[in-house]
């Protein structure tokens, strides 16, 4: 199978062929992955589900890279997206700084950036720098803090020219690539018809392509379950069960049976 390029996602786009996108933060799970899915996203998600902690904030750029080196290893085929965290692209020239580094050390395809109109100059100068960039815009989960809490974009008076602003932006600065998150379905509709570079979504509805945290979607993160989540397996009860049996057999002396005993 042949790694995917930007212009095969361009060319998927154009053909309304959907695109398939899932997060990934190490190798085993990203070879697992490999041959389903188009595109797989290092997201600083990881420092929720993998990290234990309660939002995004705090993962640093060397530990992005450390996760994206695990899964680039694991991966052939499908197009590599690096999150860049927290305020590592508080300016267009730290963003460079820092950008250029992921971009080097991890051998993805882009980086993506949270944030619309006010990045496009980060855009436009990573860009010019032939670093790709995918621009995050709607709900942005890093300022969950500031905002106190997590919130739907669009629902508001003049959201959706502040997003239709935002995506044509970015697009202008040269994102070639959409990241769309937790906004109405309508107001996702309108992004898509003046986007011109493909889309992926995020409870935004039906965009060109869907993402989903691997660990929520396939149940080992079970906490608690957003809206736009479907879950395809009920990981944490399976892996609960297993480690149970396993714990009972040794408990009982079942397990090692010479079957799994070195002979002489
Ligand atoms: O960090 C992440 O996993 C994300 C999601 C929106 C997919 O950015």
């Amino acid at each position: 199978m042949a790694k995917i390029t930007i212009k095969d996602l361009y060319k998927m786009k154009e053909n309304s062929e959907k695109i398939v996108m899932i997060t990934a933060y190490d190798a085993l799970f990203a070879k697992i992955f490999n041959d389903q899915v188009d595109m797989v996203l290092v997201g600083d998600s990881l420092n929720m589900s993998f990290g234990g902690h309660a939002e995004t904030i705090g993962i640093s750029v060397d530990e992005m890279i450390y996760h994206a080196r695990a899964v680039r290893r694991g991966l052939t085929h499908p197009y590599l997206v690096v999150d860049m965290p927290f305020c590592s692209c508080a300016t267009p020239q730290l963003a460079l700084k820092n950008c250029a580094k992921v971009y080097e050390k991890t051998g993805c395809d882009a980086v993506k950036i949270e944030g619309g109109k006010d990045f496009a100059a980060t855009v436009e100068l990573l860009s010019k720098n032939g670093i790709a960039v995918m621009s995050h815009i709607g709900l942005r989960p890093q300022l969950s803090r500031f905002q106190g809490g997590y919130k739907v974009s669009g629902r508001e008076k003049n959201a959706l020219n502040l997003l239709l602003d935002d995506a044509k932006a970015v697009q202008n600065a040269g994102a070639v690539l959409l990241l769309l998150e937790g906004t109405v379905s309508s107001v996702a509709n309108e992004v898509m018809s003046v986007a011109n570079v493909p889309v992926i979504g995020i409870g935004a509805g039906s965009c060109d392509g869907q993402v989903l945290v691997w660990s929520d979607m396939l149940g080992f993160f079970d906490e608690f379950k957003p809206k736009f989540v479907k879950r395809y397996l009920n990981g944490a009860e399976l892996v609960r069960e297993a480690v149970k049996n396993y714990a009972n057999d040794v408990k009982k002396g079942i397990f090692p049976s010479e079957e799994f005993e070195y002979l002489k």
